[in-house]
């Protein structure tokens, strides 16, 4: 949430902010500021995308070589442009920006009240920068000692980039539990919540760890200490990470262009780790704790949103295959508990963006209770990725449509990959099919370009269904997760009421909502089920309900029943979820697309959810 982006060094700081804000943007849309220090910080902000900032900033003087800007989504105060950062403090020397959320900002607001300090925004952040002046002031600081002095005061999560105009020469950053990474480039330096703005002018980047507070010269120069203010010294790590990645390609938007990627995404993810033909798989974090994996007593999944639908879907997988008894945690729910946690317990942690707060907060706790944490995560290095005993990057590139689509097909390749090598370890499945399974999922790709063929059909379904306010999204098995996330793209980017439920659940309430205006889309492409599955549509249909099924290649009794059918080429029923999915996230982008939705930037989400 929030996206940050500093520069200090030789060239106009104006035009890399700019566009740094505009690849940041997914992280949150609800204002835009940036701040140029030359002679004196010029600040401007505004409420909405990065496109209203730019508005106000035509023709104005820009010019100048440090500066900072900010894309924010909203957690204290509505989106407006007071409450837009950067934020200024009383004296007019500092501005900050800031992604994360300041706990105990009402008590520090307080107390600066009493010293006379005033307010105009409702943010936690403008406590932040007045309350970093006080120190400063009080103590007769430098910026950098003001910065770590105050940071021992507070209480919360953030990532922050502080100027002062005492001393334009620097910059100064700081990082507890959001992302902040420096790139290095010659005589200048950059700091960001991600290494998107970065990748243009350099490859060399320094992860800025917890705790930390890094100052920026403007002859190229850092240094780190952490809140104890003893030096640390961080690694410059070499990012592969391709400018053509996080641009459109042509495509319209980011989240078709990543649904349409899933066929090289999904092989990626397996590159390296499979040879159905020489009959192997592997993934090299899984390889050294292979001992303790296999006597793990329990799997414990735990994730939030799509990611968590991954998970769920991996239970099945890891019970059906490798026979270990497997839980699923929402992330939210695991951290507060006080959960039963073992030593010989596998936590396993989904995440994308790897940087998700309360998935992160999950797995401290139970890393604390010595169980061994295993991360399956995109983003290179971050949080999460680092806080893990072991891990498989799922390398499905950069995400950037706030709605999850290629990360989820990725996550399932290497979750299926891991339960059938557990399964075979533990010799709980045959060779033979753990060569058929390893055949099916190196087909997978093909498969999957199958379906995107099938994009006009899938368009003229939406076109439809577009006008609905509600639907159900019904399946079995390994596809009632499926439901659920083909739901969840619904409701996140088109804002129709969307539910997914196990279909057999749908007698025992949902039923009542059906009736000739309610799309039902029901995932029949599981071969255990069918029978049921055919039960519940007809059940529907009986109830005057709309019908659209996924169903595999060359299906009759639901073709007959359905009034609009989707085909899908047919796979091993725990390779399913990689099929029937795509349909689902083709049919909610069409959708939101007819409804004239925002379907990158749905409103009031962001992509990484770096606050609980
Ligand atoms: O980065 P993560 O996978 O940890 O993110 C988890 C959720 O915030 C994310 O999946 C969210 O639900 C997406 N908007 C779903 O499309």
């Amino acid at each position: 949430m929030c996206g940050i982006v500093a520069y200090i060094g030789e060239r106009q700081a104006s035009p890399i902010i700019m566009e740094g804000l505009k690849r940041l943007e997914y992280r949150g849309y609800d204002s835009a500021g940036i701040s140029i220090y030359h002679d004196k910080i010029k600040t401007f902000k505004k409420q909405g995308k990065v496109l209203e900032l730019e508005k106000i900033i035509e023709g104005e003087d820009l010019q100048g070589t440090v500066g900072f800007g900010h894309t924010r989504w909203a957690t204290h105060g509505p989106p407006n442009d007071v409450n837009a950062h950067p934020h200024t403090s009383n004296s007019g020397d500092i501005v900050l920006i800031h992604n994360g959320i300041i706990e105990n900002y009402a008590s520090l607001k307080a107390a600066l009240m009493d010293l006379g300090y005033s307010f105009t925004s409702e943010t936690d952040t403008e406590v932040l920068v007045n309350l970093i002046e006080e120190v400063q002031k009080s103590r007769n600081l430098t910026i950098g000692e003001a910065v770590r002095q105050s940071l021992n005061m507070v209480v919360g999560a953030y990532a922050i980039v502080v100027i002062d105009a005492k001393e334009p020469d620097k910059i100064i950053g700081a990082k507890n539990s959001s992302p902040l990474v420096c790139g290095v480039g010659e005589n200048e330096l950059f700091l960001a919540s991600d290494a998107t703005p970065i990748v243009k002018y350099t490859d060399k980047v320094i992860y800025i760890k917890e705790d930390e507070v890094i100052t920026l010269c403007d002859d190229g120069t850092y240094s780190i200490v952490n809140l104890e203010n003893e030096v640390t010294e961080n690694p410059i790590e070499h990012i592969d990470l391709k400018l053509e990645s996080i641009e459109k390609a042509g495509f319209e938007h980011f989240m078709l262009k990543e649904i349409y990627q899933q066929p090289i995404t999904i092989a990626e993810s397996m590159r390296g780790r499979i040879n159905a033909a020489e009959g192997w798989a592997k993934l090299g974090g899984m390889a050294e704790y292979m001992n303790r994996i296999k006597q793990a007593d329990r799997i414990i999944l735990t994730a939030c949103g799509t990611s968590w639908h991954s998970a769920l879907i991996a239970e099945y997988l890891f019970e059906e295959l490798a026979r270990i008894p497997t839980e699923v945690e929402y992330a939210s729910e695991f951290r507060y508990r006080n959960p039963i946690i073992k030593t010989n317990d596998f936590i396993i942690a989904l995440s994308q963006s790897g940087e998700t707060a309360d998935t992160l907060a999950a797995i401290k706790m139970a890393k604390d209770r010595g169980a061994l944490i295993y991360g399956i995560v995109n983003v290179v290095g971050s949080s999460i990725a680092r806080e893990t005993h072991a891990g498989s990057y799922i390398h499905a590139g950069p995400e950037i449509g706030v709605a999850s689509t290629k990360a989820f097909t990725s996550q399932l390749t290497v979750l299926s990959l891991m339960a059938i090598i557990l399964g075979y370890e533990k010799g709980m499945i045959s060779q033979g099919y753990y060569r058929q399974l390893l055949t099916e999922l190196e087909s997978i790709p093909a498969k999957v370009e199958r379906i995107l063929k099938v994009d006009d059909h899938i368009k003229y379904i939406a076109s439809e269904i577009k006008d609905a306010n509600n639907s159900l999204y019904l399946g079995r098995g390994y596809n009632f997760p499926v439901a659920l996330e083909g739901a969840l793209k619904l409701k996140e980017i088109s804002y129709i009421h969307a539910e997914g439920y196990p279909a057999a659940e749908m007698k025992h309430g949902p039923i009542a909502l059906i009736d000739m205006h309610m799309p039902i889309v029901v995932i029949a492409t599981n071969k255990r089920y069918y029978d049921k599955v055919v039960s519940n549509i007809e059940e529907v249909k009986a109830r005057k309900g709309i019908i659209i099924a996924v169903v595999t290649e060359g299906d009759t009794a639901i073709k007959a029943l359905a009034d609009f059918v989707i085909e899908v080429p047919t796979t091993e029923d725990p390779l399913s979820p990689l099929l029937s999915v795509i349909p689902l996230q083709m049919l909610a982008y069409h959708i939101a697309v007819m409804r004239d939705c925002n379907v990158d930037q749905p409103r009031n989400l962001a992509k990484s959810v770096t606050v609980e």
